[in-house]
């Protein structure tokens, strides 16, 4: 499997692995990502300006198909996190999806962040979480992810939940994710 950054022809992939979740995810009775949020064109907006900031990535198989995407940026969002979390170096981890044949590679993603985040000197991987679904907060807590606090906002992602990035001197150098060579930031974008 390979990490490479997202480009622009990508977009389609995406809104269409998140529908693809959300249909997924309805069969199951669950009703995040039902609508887009705040509406379809903000949400493709969204993914759109997170691909020209080089923040979004796609994880490919050797023979070039798509198997998941996940984006990384260093916004701290002030709705959500305090000033003195705002001050603190994180990477904020968005729109993780693993398409279904591939289930089970959401690990070595969550693993690959966390080293990414560690190499630019960040201290914390955070993520929002669709508010009422506690099934997903278990899976970010089974993956060393603590909660930190629920809020109840006009947003439908109000849970939040923070794990410590991988300290650059612990990175084992067996990466399961290979990222390909490209133009990253060598220092903390914070
Ligand atoms: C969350 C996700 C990335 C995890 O991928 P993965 O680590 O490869 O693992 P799986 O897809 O096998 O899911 C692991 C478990 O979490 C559950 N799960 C996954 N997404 C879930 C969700 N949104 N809500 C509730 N449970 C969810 C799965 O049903 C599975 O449960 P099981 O072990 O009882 O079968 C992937 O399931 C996915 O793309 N989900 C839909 C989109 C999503 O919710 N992304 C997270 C946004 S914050």
């Amino acid at each position: 499997m390979m990490v490479e950054q997202a480009t622009i022809g990508d977009l389609p992939v995406i809104v269409a692995m998140r529908q693809e979740a959300s249909d997924w995810l309805a069969k199951k009775g669950i009703n995040q990502w039902a609508v887009a949020w705040p509406n379809p064109e903000a949400q493709a907006e969204r993914i759109l300006s997170s691909i020209r900031a080089g923040e979004t990535w796609m994880i490919r198989t050797d023979d070039g198909d798509t198997a998941a995407t996940v984006a990384l940026d260093s916004f701290s969002d002030p709705q959500l996190w305090t000033e003195s979390e705002q001050a603190e170096p994180a990477l904020y981890l968005h729109r993780l999806i693993v398409r279904r044949k591939f289930a089970g590679l959401g690990d070595d993603i969550v693993e690959w962040a966390c080293r990414r985040a560690g190499q630019l000197g960040n201290h914390w991987v955070r993520i929002d979480v669709w508010t009422d679904n506690v099934g997903l907060h278990r899976y970010y807590e089974q993956r060393g992810f603590k909660h930190v606090r629920t809020l109840e906002l006009d947003y439908p992602s109000g849970a939040l939940f923070q794990r410590a990035a991988t300290d650059w001197r612990e990175q084992a150098d067996a990466d399961k994710l290979a990222e390909q060579p490209q133009n990253l930031p060598t220092s903390s974008p914070n």
